[in-house]
């Protein structure tokens, strides 16, 4: 992008041929399974592994660490065109790029990043990020699961509720409370492995849509987490979430903004082949207005999000532009593909046609890493603040 040249959004060299790459992987590896794997709720696990190997997984991460060393805008790129057909595996690439990653990078120790980021960044294993509980969703300081602190290391008890990655990952990253009495400010992040004595994995959720992505509940029984495993300074855990979640909402916004520039697609090609009344219905005005209005709704959003992904990139303030990048692009997505699938009509409603489970995805980027609800309300701090 040339960042200087005021609104001029045109792609540098490297950033397309990045997006190129992505959108190449998409339709050639995604693609042909993806239907399948919705309906029988099949994590695309072959896929993420590739997804790896091209360095996907850990984008952002120093290349010393096993990652791409590339910037936000070549992030939200390659999410965007593998949302575009494959939402399950955009947001498995989400959660482990912006939220797992990216927070072990920015805040963690040298050793951690030795053991834990250089496995993650490489695709060899994948994250998850472990904050919402039964009773705190939305309200994210009421963590009731503790990490009581018993010396050399922790003893974690508690449930985690829609964990993203929570049955196929390998490293979570689980915020808990040790100091109630400091409320947010007594709350850590450990880095928990799969299989330590006491951690196991819950339900598995069955979901409208991103159904190939494994949502579950976590169990942690007495896990002893030793205190190495502790990311940041005793209590920083809760600014920790919020800070890999302003990055999460860029990841989000492009997984929403790949959702509805899919359906797009997929309609103006439909409305191009599919005949009624003797002509094709992108000759009528009807569908026309359709297609005009949900270029020009995914184009604004598309600049929300690249804006988003730039500013986090030259280092200025991003909680705004990343809730608000969210905000619009979860709704644009939502009412895009609500409307491919009336384009399509009857075939719209139908699996074979790809938009209705485009439209069954959309709805979550509207809920995840903060409801819409919870994207005003921070846009709204952000104006009021001073
Ligand atoms: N960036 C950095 N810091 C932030 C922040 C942000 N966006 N929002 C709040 N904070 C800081 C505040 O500055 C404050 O720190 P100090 O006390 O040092 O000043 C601290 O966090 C507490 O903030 P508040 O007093 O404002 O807390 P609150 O309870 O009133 O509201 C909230 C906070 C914004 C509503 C927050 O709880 C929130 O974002 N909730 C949504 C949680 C969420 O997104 N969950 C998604 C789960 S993860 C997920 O979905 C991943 C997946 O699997 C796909």
């Amino acid at each position: 992008m040339n960042i200087d040249a005021g609104m001029d959004f045109r792609l540098s060299e490297e950033h397309a041929s990045i997006r190129d790459a992505a959108r190449d992987f998409a339709r050639t590896v995604l693609l042909p399974g993806v239907i399948e794997r919705d309906i029988e709720c099949r994590f695309p696990r072959e896929e993420v592994r590739k997804l790896g190997e091209l360095g996907f997984m850990g984008m952002m991460v120093d290349p010393k660490y096993g990652g791409s060393g590339l910037d936000t805008l070549s992030y939200v790129l390659a999410i965007e065109e593998i949302a575009k057909v494959d939402a399950s595996a955009a947001v498995v690439m989400s959660v482990n790029n912006s939220l797992v990653c990216y927070g072990l990078d920015k805040y963690g120790t040298e050793e951690q990043k030795e053991k834990y980021l250089k496995p993650l960044a490489s695709g060899e294993k994948i994250g998850a990020f472990c904050l919402s509980e039964p009773e705190a969703g939305s309200d994210a300081t009421s963590q009731r699961t503790t990490a009581e602190d018993s010396g050399d290391h922790y003893r974690v008890n508690g449930i985690k509720n829609w964990i993203t990655n929570g049955g196929s990952a390998e490293i979570y990253l689980v915020i808990a409370q040790t100091h109630p009495e400091l409320k947010h400010k007594g709350i850590n992040t450990l880095i928990v492995e799969k299989g330590q004595k006491g951690f196991e994995i819950g339900k598995k959720e069955d979901k409208m849509g991103i159904r190939a992505s494994d949502t579950h509940s976590l169990n942690f029984n007495d896990v002893a987490v030793v205190k190495e495993n502790r990311i940041g300074a005793d209590g920083f855990g809760f600014k920790f979430a919020m800070s890999t979640l302003n990055g999460g909402r860029i990841g989000i916004a492009a997984q929403a903004l790949g959702i509805a520039a899919g359906a797009f697609e997929r309609s103006v090609h439909y409305a191009k082949e599919r005949k009624a009344f003797g002509k094709p219905i992108a000759e009528h005005q009807a569908i026309q207005f359709k297609l005009a209005e949900m270029k020009t709704r995914i184009s604004a959003a598309r600049w929300m999000v690249y804006k988003a992904a730039r500013d986090k990139d030259q280092g200025l303030d991003y909680v705004e532009s990343a809730a608000m990048a969210k905000l619009y692009a979860s709704e644009v997505a939502m009412w895009a593909t609500t409307e491919a699938v009336q384009i399509h009509g009857g075939y719209g409603y139908v699996r074979e046609y790809h938009v209705e489970r485009m439209m069954r995805d959309a709805k979550i980027t509207q809920i995840y890493e903060g409801t819409s609800e919870i994207q005003k309300l921070v846009i709204a701090r952000e104006i009021l603040k001073e």
